[in-house]
């Protein structure tokens, strides 16, 4: 009997050790264990604490993970952004990633960005991380004075925190609740002020991570 029960007890901190909770946009990344390119494993915290900057984690499907020399190089052109290239391997339980998929941890280890479906490298690999940042310096100059730097402000009764918001819309819902005046091929028209298309795609990825 009693040893039954000593049983149950071991069996759920060994689940507990290893469950991880789902990954949601804008919460604390789950703690997975991951691959630096040279393929290391290591705690995700751990190597974000080791670091203090921010992560790409590709998470490849069962025999589509890029051969090392090509992680080396993508992980070379991360270095340059001083980003971190990591690679949740297809073994790793990960809840909440439907694998293929790329994700952006922050150097806070915030999710902040996940794309389903590709498995970016090169030059993309590079957009990725480039384009949330150019949102975030978006986001900073044209939104936060009304929605706070985090987004979370609620300045007034009709405006609501942006925390959280990319589990609940698409990227097509923000973009329509941003209320944009098309002005032509290349401007955007928001709250009374221009942006470059390029620009408001990007604060869109951003506003979904925060
Ligand atoms: C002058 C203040 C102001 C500025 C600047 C501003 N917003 Fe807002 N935002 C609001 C208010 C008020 C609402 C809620 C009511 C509404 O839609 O008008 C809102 C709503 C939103 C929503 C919808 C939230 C939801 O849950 O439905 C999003 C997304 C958003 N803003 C993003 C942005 C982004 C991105 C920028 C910068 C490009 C920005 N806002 C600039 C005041 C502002």
């Amino acid at each position: 009997m009693l040893r039954a029960d000593l049983m149950v007890v071991g069996l759920a901190s060994v689940l507990l050790a290893v469950a991880q909770p789902p990954a949601r946009l804008g919460a604390p990344a789950p703690d997975w264990t991951v691959e630096t390119a040279g393929g290391e494993r290591i705690k995700l915290s751990h190597r974000l604490r080791e670091r203090k900057r921010d992560a790409v984690v590709l998470a490849p499907r069962e025999g589509e993970l890029p051969p090392r020399a090509a992680l080396e190089e993508s992980a070379g052109r991360l270095g340059e952004r001083d980003a971190d290239l990591l690679v949740l391997p297809p073994g790793e339980a990960a809840e909440g990633v439907d694998r293929p998929a790329v994700l952006l941890v922050d150097a806070g280890a915030v999710l902040r960005r996940i794309e389903n479906g590709r498995l970016p490298a090169g030059k993309d690999l590079g957009e990725f991380i480039d384009e949330w940042r150019l949102g975030r310096d978006v986001f900073l100059t044209a939104c936060a004075r009304c929605h706070g730097d985090d987004g979370s402000l609620q300045i007034c009764g009709d405006v609501k925190p942006l925390t959280g918001i990319g589990n609940r819309l698409t990227a097509a819902q923000v973009y329509e609740r941003l209320r944009p005046g098309v002005l032509g091929e290349n401007d955007v028209l928001i709250r009374g002020r221009f942006h470059k298309r390029k620009e408001v795609e990007a604060v869109v990825v951003f506003v979904r991570g925060l």
